[in-house]
């Protein structure tokens, strides 16, 4: 009997999309405003949902504070109130997509999981654009 548990979270951060080897004319027209070069913030949503069977003993998928800590330690210290672009070694070379973003915070989060539980985690760019992996 499979149950998904959820948690979400939030983090701020900074960003820019482009492509050096792209000219001027060819980022506006792919990345829009993304691709402004003093860099834009967004206010990232995540929701984090982890699925496997209920543990006989305690109840739990999982237990919901060990969650709560790998999403702080993993996304929010490593992301929040960070530049994506400059700040973050998985971005160096990376372009800072959402799409991008929610496959670095699934292997980052998944890694740290017991390995019989799935992940599926759903990140929000805006209230309106989200993606979501699920590896
Ligand atoms: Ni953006």
């Amino acid at each position: 009997m499979k149950v998904t548990v959820s948690r979400r979270a939030h983090f701020n951060a900074a960003h820019r999309l482009y492509r050096k080897d792209w000219s001027e004319t060819k980022n506006n027209a792919v990345f829009g405003k993304c691709n402004n070069p003093n860099y834009h913030g967004h206010n990232y949503e995540l929701i984090a949902s982890v699925t496997g069977n209920i543990d006989q003993e305690t109840g739990y998928v999982m237990d919901m504070k060990v969650l709560k800590q790998i999403i702080k330690t993993e996304i929010e210290d490593a992301f929040d109130h960070k530049n994506l672009n400059l700040d973050v070694p998985e971005f160096k070379t990376l372009n800072p997509t959402a799409e991008n973003i929610v496959v670095i915070i699934y292997n980052k989060i998944k890694a740290k999981l017991e390995s019989h539980l799935d992940l599926e985690i759903t990140l929000y760019e805006t209230p309106r654009n989200f993606v979501t992996y699920s590896g």
